[in-house]
């Protein structure tokens, strides 16, 4: 991984960057995928359920950031999910782990330039909203950003036209007709009972947030908290892509101090791991329908 850009005033990639990925993706695949998916931790196997796979580890990707995270799979594949074309990240960039806001969202614009109308990503998130049940799967609605509201966001700096406005609107950031397809697809399969719709609000991480804090984000009007997903959002939205957010509530937050409760990854992972067929089955459904 490269260091950081000094200058907050540049992107730090060219357009001819992301051109140069995309047309060598393009030269490497017959696929023309009209979707792609972000997987979140704990759910890239989605990407093992592709047809006529075509995988490129990162490394191998020219211009493509470099997953530095022991133990975390970093491939971009490329295949039929229900007979529809599709291109999945699996292994994801976080803030957290140090990339810069315009390697975390490097992906997206070359996912446009392939010719992607619509993303689709997934996250694991704590439930702040005290009526979310450990399990629960949230569609997102709306979304606070927190390290935007601390000059992190991945469009500052120079505005490359080719990609989209200066000032993007996003009081439409996720699409209500997806969502509602979503939720009818989660009710045929059965999923109703533990769905929910509601605010996603990005922190930076990597710590998990103080009692003080969770109760900040709820009076904020947020349902779940996370440390991903935003900055791929506005630089999808940016570039006109459609764009479908799920969270699977993975823990519930503490906001009581006589709690003995924590936070922890493992939970985490145990959550995401018990409803990972249920998350497939859900995107898996819904992309027949897109
Ligand atoms: N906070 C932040 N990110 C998270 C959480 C949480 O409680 N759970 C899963 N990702």
């Amino acid at each position: 991984m490269e260091a950081a850009s000094s200058s907050p005033s540049h992107c730090r990639y060219s357009y001819e960057e992301y051109k140069q990925t995309a047309d060598w993706l393009l030269a490497n695949t017959e696929q023309r995928p009209k979707v792609a998916i972000i997987c979140g931790s704990g759910l890239g196997s989605l990407a093992e359920l592709l047809d006529d796979k075509n995988a490129f580890s990162y490394e191998d990707i020219p211009h493509f950031p470099i997953s530095t995270v022991q133990g975390h799979v970093g491939r971009l594949v490329f295949g039929k999910l229900q007979g529809r074309e599709c291109v999945c990240m699996q292994g994801r960039f976080h803030f957290y782990e140090g990339y810069d806001i315009h390697t975390v969202t490097y992906p997206v614009r070359v996912f446009f330039l392939l010719g992607v109308e619509t993303l689709i990503v997934t996250n694991a998130a704590g439930g702040l909203n005290g009526a979310y049940n450990v399990g629960d799967i949230m569609l997102i609605k709306d979304h606070i950003n927190m390290p935007g509201f601390a000059g992190q966001n991945p469009l500052c700096g120079h505005n490359d036209e080719r990609f989209g406005v200066r000032f993007l609107c996003m009081s439409d950031a996720y699409d209500r007709d997806l969502r509602a397809l979503a939720r009818r697809t989660a009710e045929e399969q059965g999923c109703g009972s533990f769905l929910q719709e509601g605010v996603y609000c990005m922190v930076a991480g990597p710590t998990y947030e103080t009692i003080a804090e969770c109760r900040v984000l709820q009076k904020l009007g947020a349902d779940a908290v996370g440390m991903s997903t935003v900055p791929e959002v506005v630089v999808a939205r940016h570039c006109g892509l459609r764009v479908l957010g799920l969270s699977l509530i993975t823990n519930k937050v503490v906001t009581d101090y006589d709690s003995n409760e924590k936070a922890n990854h493992k939970e985490v992972l145990k959550t995401t791991e018990r409803r990972t067929q249920d998350l497939q089955r859900l995107i898996s459904q819904l992309i027949t329908k897109i």
